[in-house]
């Protein structure tokens, strides 16, 4: 039987969002129906809310989110009613070009529950990334669920959902930082301060928190960064360097997604360095970079699509370091708050006052 919840909705671009009913059908095969315990408000749900992604209103927001799988459809193994799980906007197919070679977190085809969600009224809901989990409960593909220790704070460790999943991957997958590299992290939002803390979890000697924002660089100092870098009163790549011997550091992380600060990264990397681009760009920008330093200054300049992470094998794992106190994650939510305040939520994320505002049911 199908199921009526409360749930936060954008109905038209750049109106507010509503609290809604909705109707949630039972899950179909493969599919989970997931109770939700907490979800964290991300840029992308505000961006979903402007429209900035897809005209594909109205949507179901929320996407950073932990609860309890209430049922499961036909054929579903890898995960059961009961289950504490951590929802990903990446199920891997196990099919594509990408999973067949053994590289899954690169997965070509990832997919969502097949079923709609809808209003009252029978109109469907497009769920942000597949999730929409500012719900008391949501329907998603099974293989979005990734089971994990239900000792561990369900506002926590949901926001492995996505950017702060984002953040540590970017340093740990993609950028390889491994015990003794110096890191320099632009852009100290949720993501990068995630790229922070991964990077100290990796072994890092030293991590540079470059931002233009002084509230920012002192949260990054909190959260582990050795130094920090206004880069609004400094020269970023001059300043990096300094702290780095003269070099530059041997992994960049970008989590701004500007032309101009991934050409920061670009020279603030050491020879044989390696950027790694987390933040996201717009469409037009564009990126001008001489040809042949690109070439003459080596290295490796990747991307990292959240944060290359592969669910079943990075959310319990970090979740395990989480509840053995090595992996702060409590210290990203700033604050917790009701279905009905994700509004508030934005506003304040826009201000920058928030790491993660995080609704808990
Ligand atoms: N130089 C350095 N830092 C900058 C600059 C700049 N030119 N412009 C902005 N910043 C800083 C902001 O002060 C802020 O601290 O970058 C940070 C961005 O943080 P958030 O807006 O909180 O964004 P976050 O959630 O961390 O995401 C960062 O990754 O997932 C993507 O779409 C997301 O592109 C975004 C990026
Ligand atoms: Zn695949
Ligand atoms: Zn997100």
């Amino acid at each position: 039987m199908a199921q009526q919840v409360r749930a936060v909705v954008a109905r038209s671009k750049g109106a507010p969002v509503s609290l809604e009913t909705i109707v949630v059908p039972d899950p179909g095969p493969g599919e989970a129906l997931v109770k939700i315990e907490a979800c964290g408000v991300c840029h992308t749900d505000l961006h979903y809310r402007e429209g900035g992604i897809s005209d594909d209103f109205p949507f179901l927001l929320g996407h950073e989110a932990a609860g309890t799988v209430e049922a499961v459809g036909e054929g579903v193994t890898d995960v059961a009613v009961g289950d504490f799980v951590v929802l990903n906007w990446r199920a891997v197919c196990g099919q594509c070009r990408a999973c067949l070679r053994g590289r899954p977190w690169y997965c070509f085809d990832t997919h969502n529950a097949k079923q709609k969600m809808t209003l009252t009224d029978g109109t469907e809901l497009s769920p942000a990334l597949g999730i929409g989990a500012f719900a008391e409960k949501t329907l998603v593909a099974a293989g979005q669920c990734t089971k994990v220790d239900p000792a561990a704070s369900a506002a926590a460790v949901g926001l492995l959902g996505c950017g702060v999943m984002a953040g540590i991957g970017a340093a740990i997958n993609t950028g390889n930082v491994g015990r003794g590299d110096t890191v320099a992290v632009i852009g100290c939002g949720g993501v990068g301060d995630a790229a922070i803390v991964g990077s100290k979890l990796a072994g890092a000697s030293k991590v540079i928190a470059v931002d233009i924002d002084d509230r920012k660089l002192a949260t990054a100092e909190k959260l582990g960064a050795t130094h920090t870098v206004n880069s609004r009163s400094a020269d970023a790549v001059e300043a990096v360097r300094e702290l780095t011997g003269g070099f530059g550091a041997d992994v960049v992380i970008e989590a701004v997604g500007r032309p101009e600060t991934y050409r920061q990264a670009f020279y603030a990397r050491d020879l044989a360095g390696t950027v790694v681009l987390v933040g996201v760009p717009t469409p037009e920008m564009q990126l001008e970079l001489p040809l042949l330093d690109v070439f003459g200054r080596g290295g490796a300049l990747k991307s990292s699509w959240y944060g290359d992470c592969l669910p079943s094998r990075d959310f319990p794992m970090l979740v395990d370091l989480y509840l053995q106190g090595r992996l702060d994650l409590d210290a990203f939510v700033t604050e917790t708050i009701a279905l009905d305040e994700v509004e508030k939520a934005f506003e304040r994320m826009h201000h920058g006052d928030v790491l993660r505002s995080v609704v808990v049911f």
